[in-house]
């Protein structure tokens, strides 16, 4: 539908500490929550201590870094059948007894796999169970640096469906009071948790899942990527927020299923000052016009509103949708706008930390001389007459075969080469990695098998390589657990798998259980099927 944008206040998120040692109690349940002043309420699914408080996003959890936390995940969603068309021709977790398989994994976690999420570790209302659950307690180590992770659904299979109807919210990791917050971040006030999402939505207010997807005669209901006409940030559409003229921290989460949103500010004068990534700080902050932000990926930054005082500064959006070809038809002019600030007048004199050119001792070199290198990729496959069919990681299905067995303590680089005219957004649970490099090749030659890309260089005859690697881009570098993977490129990552899963206290054994997952974070493509197990063995010696 048509709506107005910036009629509605950006909601304030909910908090709940998690870092007293006592478990915390979250369910799902089926709410009705007013997306726009002019919409009536929406059916959704969401996260709260009880129905009567859920909300989308879910509330704000806040753990300590060093120090354990309990939650316990429920379902109380009752609904008989998914409120969102479920494509029953994908495989996916299929309750014999009909209601929401849910599993809720802590993006970015360092965990146990029974903590984990694991997409067959799914379970419903009624007490049926997918074939690797174990638990509902779930315990986070927060083994890693402060910084803004995220929980949501990851049920097998109908993620995109569960994502979308609003089962996810934000889990902050701060500094443990032993290593004090730095001085110049801004106060809790002009701190800002922005989850952007986009959706379709009916006047009656209920969510526009397609009935009728792309390619019907192979999945009746599956679109390789759904795109909204809505922009959502913190469960309202296209909100706005009263900032005064001062320093504030935005910190970012992309949750939408598809979408790669390109950020920027209509005000010449703002600037945003990029402090932080999926992994925490950056060892130096950025200065930036523009964010990319594909799903599941974060962004800390900071925008110094004093020299926009007294006007209305726009959170613009102009990233292309699929991202980067992009088709017009997924990006109407609603998509182009994302919430607005409304800067107060300056009366007194404010006067904000200025940020240091160094934001953290740098990481130690990692050897990667002896690294295993996974050579992994990425392809969309159509049927013969040009409709698409699935997309595959290294031509594998999830059911395949356990091919991703890293040995606790090793180093290894995976490359993710991308043989499809779309960007996909690469995530690997446990870990946060660090890009290596980027090389472009000619996917048109190797399409046609013209050269060679496995194991070759820049150097060797008949290679696909159409250049030496080149640097990571400026969304790229950080401590990462999800990395948007370029058509045309070969993305390398370095990924050290830990030899012990502990903060001093705490051990977990990353070997135990079903294990863990990587996989695109476009929904759909993660659906259908890009996503692959990890199994960590122990060291051989
Ligand atoms: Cu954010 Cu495997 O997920
Ligand atoms: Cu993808």
């Amino acid at each position: 539908p048509t709506l107005e944008p910036f009629v509605d206040k950006l909601p304030k998120l909910k908090q709940i500490r998690i870092d007293h040692g006592k478990q915390v109690v979250l369910g799902a349940y089926k709410i009705q929550q007013k997306l726009h002043r002019d919409l009536p309420p929406t059916t959704m699914y969401a996260y709260g201590t009880s129905a009567a408080t859920a909300s989308v996003p879910g509330p704000t959890l806040l753990a300590t870094s060093g120090v354990e936390s309990y939650v316990r995940w429920e379902n109380h969603i009752h609904d008989e059948y998914h409120m969102l068309p479920v494509d029953k021709t994908l495989m996916w977790a299929n309750p014999s007894k009909g209601g929401v398989p849910i599993v809720t994994h802590l993006h970015g976690a360092e965990c146990d796999s029974a903590s984990d999420g694991y997409p067959d570790s799914w379970h419903t209302a009624k007490g049926e169970h997918g074939p690797t659950f174990t638990t509902l307690n779930f315990t986070y180590a927060n083994t890693q640096s402060p910084a803004m992770l995220w929980y949501h659904d990851h049920a097998f299979g109908i993620t995109r469906v569960n994502v979308l109807s609003g089962l996810s919210g934000f889990y902050l990791t701060k500094a443990h009071s032993n290593s004090p917050k730095p001085s110049w971040f801004p106060k809790r006030k002009q701190e800002l948790h922005l989850m952007l999402q986009d959706k379709q939505l009916f006047y009656n207010g209920s969510i526009n899942f397609p009935n009728v997807g792309d390619s019907p005669a192979n999945h009746p209901q599956w679109c390789p990527e759904y795109f909204g006409d809505t922009i959502i940030v913190n469960g309202k559409a296209w909100p706005y927020v009263h900032v005064e003229p001062r320093t504030y921290r935005l910190r970012f989460l992309n949750a939408a299923n598809a979408r790669v949103f390109v950020l920027s500010l209509d005000n010449p004068n703002l600037t945003f000052t990029q402090i932080g990534t999926d992994g925490g700080l950056l060892e130096r902050a950025q200065s930036l016009k523009v964010l990319t932000l594909a799903p599941a990926e974060r962004i800390d930054c900071l925008v110094d509103f004093s020299h926009a005082a007294g006007t209305e500064v726009i959170l613009n959006n102009t990233g292309a949708a699929p991202y980067p070809s992009g088709d017009p038809a997924f990006s109407p002019p609603s998509t182009l706008a994302v919430m607005k600030f409304i800067v107060k007048k300056k009366t007194k004199k404010i006067r904000d930390a200025p940020v240091p050119a160094k934001l953290r001792a740098a990481d130690p070199l990692v050897n990667t001389g002896n690294a295993l290198v996974r050579q992994l990729f990425m392809v969309e496959n159509d049927d013969a007459d040009g409709n698409p069919l699935e997309s595959l990681l290294s031509n594998h299905t999830w059911h395949d075969e356990v091919t991703e067995k890293p040995e606790l303590g090793a180093t290894e680089i995976w490359e993710f080469i991308n043989f499809t005219p779309d960007a996909h957004p690469m995530h690997i649970h446990l870990i946060e990695f660090k890009a290596l490099n980027q090389q472009p090749f000619d996917l048109d030659k190797w399409t046609a098998g013209e050269c060679e890309i496995f194991n070759t260089t820049f150097a060797t005859p008949g290679t696909c390589f159409t250049g030496e690697p080149i640097a990571p881009s400026y969304n790229q570098i950080g401590l990462k657990d999800t990395i948007l993977s370029l058509p045309n490129h070969v993305t390398r990552v370095v990924v050290q798998w830990k030899s012990q899963q502990n903060n001093g206290k705490f051990t977990f054994d990353a070997t135990a259980g079903p294990g863990f997952v990587w996989h695109c974070h476009i929904l759909d493509h993660e659906d259908n099927d890009m996503m692959r197990p990890i199994k960590l063995v122990k060291k051989s010696r």
